[in-house]
Formats: C-alpha cells, sequence, structure tokens
C-alpha cells in the first residue's frame, strides 16, 4: 500500500531537546508541573483511546453526535478543498467530515498534524486506506509553534477537535488561536471543539474513571520521563487526583506523592524531592461557556457563524471565519 506523505517539523532531536527544558523548568518550578504534550508516546496515545471509549468519558461521544448531525452543513458552508486537523490523534470523528466534504465534492486533500509521530502515520494510512484517491499529507509537529510551515490548499478548513484547545492554559490559547488566525487568509474556516462546563460530578468522574484508565494515562507521563530522561520515578508510588477548579472553570489532572520521594533524572543532571503528598500538576481541561468562546474568537480575528451542541449540551462545536 502507498505510504502517506509525512512531514517532519519536530524531528525526535528537537522533542528530546523541547522536552528537556520544559521538565527543567517544570520540576524546578513551586508548584511542580509537567506539560500534558509529553503524555502522548504510543502508549499514551493508545489509553486515549481507551478513555474515549469509557461509559463517564461523554466528550468523544457528544462531539461525534454533533459533527455526525452537521457535517453536511459544515460542508456546504465552508467549501473546504483542505481540511488541516491539529492534534489529530486517531482522526476518527473528522472521518465524518471528510465523508461529507467528499460527498460535496470540494475536498483534494486531508492534513493531519500530532506530536505523536507513529500514531500520526498509523491514522494517517488507515485513512488513505478508507478514502482511496484523497491526499493525505500528515505534519509531525508542535501546534503551539509550527503552525505556519502547514500546507493545504485554500479555501481551508483547520480542524481542532475533542476540546483539546481546553488543555492549552489561558495564555497558551490565546497565543495559538492568534497564530491559526495569522496563518489563514480571510473567510477561512476554524471548526473548534470545546467542552462545556457542567455539574462538577459529571465532570471529575469524566477524569476519574472506575476502571482507572485515565490514572494510567496520567502515571504514563512519568514513565515517559524514566524512559526519555534516564528518570527513576517510581511510578506506583504516584496517585492520581482529578479535582474541578470552580474559579477557573477546568479540570486538572496531578499525580501525587504517597511518600516523601528523591528522584533523579540521569540526563538531566537533575536531583528532585518530593514531600509525602506532593502534587504535581500534569494537565489542565478547560471547560468554556458560549460568551467566552465567542470571545476568544473574536478576540483572535474570527467571527463565531455557528455554534452546535449535543442534545444534552455537554459540548460545543463551533465554526468560526477568519475576518
Ligand atoms: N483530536 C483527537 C485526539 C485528541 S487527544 C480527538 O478529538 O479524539 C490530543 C491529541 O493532541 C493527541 O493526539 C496528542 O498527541 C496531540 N497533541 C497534544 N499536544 C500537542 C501539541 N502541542 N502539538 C501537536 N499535537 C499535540
Ligand atoms: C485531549 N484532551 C481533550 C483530553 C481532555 O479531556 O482534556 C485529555 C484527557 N485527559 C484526561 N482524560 C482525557
Amino acid at each position: 500500500m502507498t505510504e502517506p506523505v509525512v512531514d517532519v517539523h519536530l524531528t525526535p532531536e528537537d522533542a528530546a531537546h523541547a522536552l528537556r527544558a520544559d521538565v527543567r523548568a517544570g520540576l524546578t518550578a513551586t508548584p511542580k508541573w509537567v506539560s500534558p504534550k509529553w503524555f502522548y508516546d504510543a502508549v499514551g496515545s493508545a489509553l486515549f483511546e481507551d478513555i474515549t471509549r469509557l461509559p463517564e468519558y461523554y466528550p468523544t461521544r457528544a462531539e461525534r453526535e454533533v459533527l455526525g448531525r452537521r457535517a453536511a452543513e459544515i460542508a456546504s458552508t465552508t467549501g473546504a478543498h483542505s481540511l488541516v486537523e491539529l492534534g489529530s490523534g486517531s482522526s476518527e470523528k473528522t472521518r465524518l467530515l471528510l465523508s461529507a466534504l467528499r460527498e460535496r465534492g470540494t475536498l483534494a486533500e486531508f492534513v493531519p498534524q500530532d506530536v505523536s509521530a507513529e500514531f500520526l502515520r498509523d491514522a494517517a494510512k488507515a485513512i488513505m486506506a478508507d478514502f482511496p484517491g484523497l491526499r493525505v499529507h500528515g505534519v509531525v509537529g508542535d501546534f503551539t509553534e509550527h503552525l505556519g510551515m502547514l500546507p493545504g490548499e485554500s479555501p481551508r478548513m483547520v480542524a481542532f477537535l475533542g476540546g483539546t484547545i481546553g488543555n492549552l492554559i489561558p495564555q497558551e490559547r490565546e497565543k495559538f488561536l492568534h497564530s491559526v488566525r495569522d496563518v489563514l487568509d480571510p473567510g477561512e474556516w476554524l471548526l473548534l471543539g470545546t467542552d462545556l462546563v457542567k455539574d462538577s460530578e459529571v465532570l471529575v468522574r469524566a477524569y476519574d474513571d472506575a476502571q482507572g484508565v485515565t490514572a494510567e494515562f496520567n502515571r504514563n507521563v512519568l514513565r515517559v520521563l524514566n524512559r526519555e530522561l534516564g528518570g527513576d520515578f517510581d511510578v506506583d508510588a504516584f496517585e492520581h487526583v482529578a479535582l474541578w477548579n470552580a474559579e477557573r472553570e477546568w479540570i486538572e489532572m496531578r499525580l501525587r506523592a504517597t511518600r516523601a520521594m528523591h528522584v533523579h533524572l540521569s540526563e538531566l543532571g537533575l536531583d528532585v524531592e518530593f514531600a509525602a503528598g506532593e502534587e504535581l500538576r500534569t494537565e489542565v481541561s478547560a471547560k468554556f461557556r458560549r460568551d467566552g468562546v465567542r470571545r476568544e474568537l473574536e478576540d483572535a480575528g474570527f467571527e463565531l457563524h455557528r455554534w452546535w451542541t449535543d442534545d444534552e449540551g455537554r459540548f460545543a462545536v463551533s465554526l468560526a471565519r477568519a475576518s
């Protein structure tokens, strides 16, 4: 079978360099943090796919419901020739958009972009097999840094699905939305998935499932640090914490040290002390309201054209036009 074209904007050396800088900054800060970008090695990407199938994790199903209902309208409104997907992962839900755009007869190219190189290659191959004749041009890259290098034939639609925008902290989010706007021409499109503010118990359950899959996903970041940075984290000595921060309206995932620990990362020449009960923040997952999304889009130079939610009002998909 033909292999997909995959451009590498983030080489393994660049990624290793970025990981080093990030982890040194995060583990020497108070409180300690690690960026969620590093969750997604092959194991982490597979664990995320397992999360999407959990009964408690509603966002994937809710977003799929919206896309299934609205894909034809999205295709006729945008007439997109290229679909560029950021943080594309498995691109499962994106198939709904690809099918609708193909039916409409406008689609020439699909450009999935992700930091997780192997997962991206496999996903791109699967799409090529199921959409014969579609040009698939994968890009290994960081959506907070490499947007200016994305290919794509105008008019383009950039899709950022799954609520991944919520994993950026507000300053990163603002910078990200401006950089997406900067690469688009007026009249081109952004399709944005955002999880919505709701009952905190429902939210916490989605990030602390009964089977413990999210806990494994969270702890996996320590395995990544052990492997990539010569670390000696005792992974099982950290417990998974998911809490709702009502003031910031985001879920926070943390790893709590169950005992005092000394951790050495040989590749960084770094020694880190954890007190018993100390927490390491590994992810925020912001939840949104319509007014906030509209404001952030407008501030970045987009006009909110359509806002759709699933029947239960849990998750929203926004279609925005570059002004
Ligand atoms: N869009 C998919 C996957 C969401 S999981 C869905 O809706 O189901 C988040 C994805 O973003 C993962 O595939 C991860 O590898 C990718 N990712 C996380 N941080 C990234 C970054 N800074 N740049 C590019 N991709 C990133
Ligand atoms: C990828 N992202 C939108 C997921 C989320 O819901 O914030 C990552 C995740 N973290 C824990 N469960 C899922």
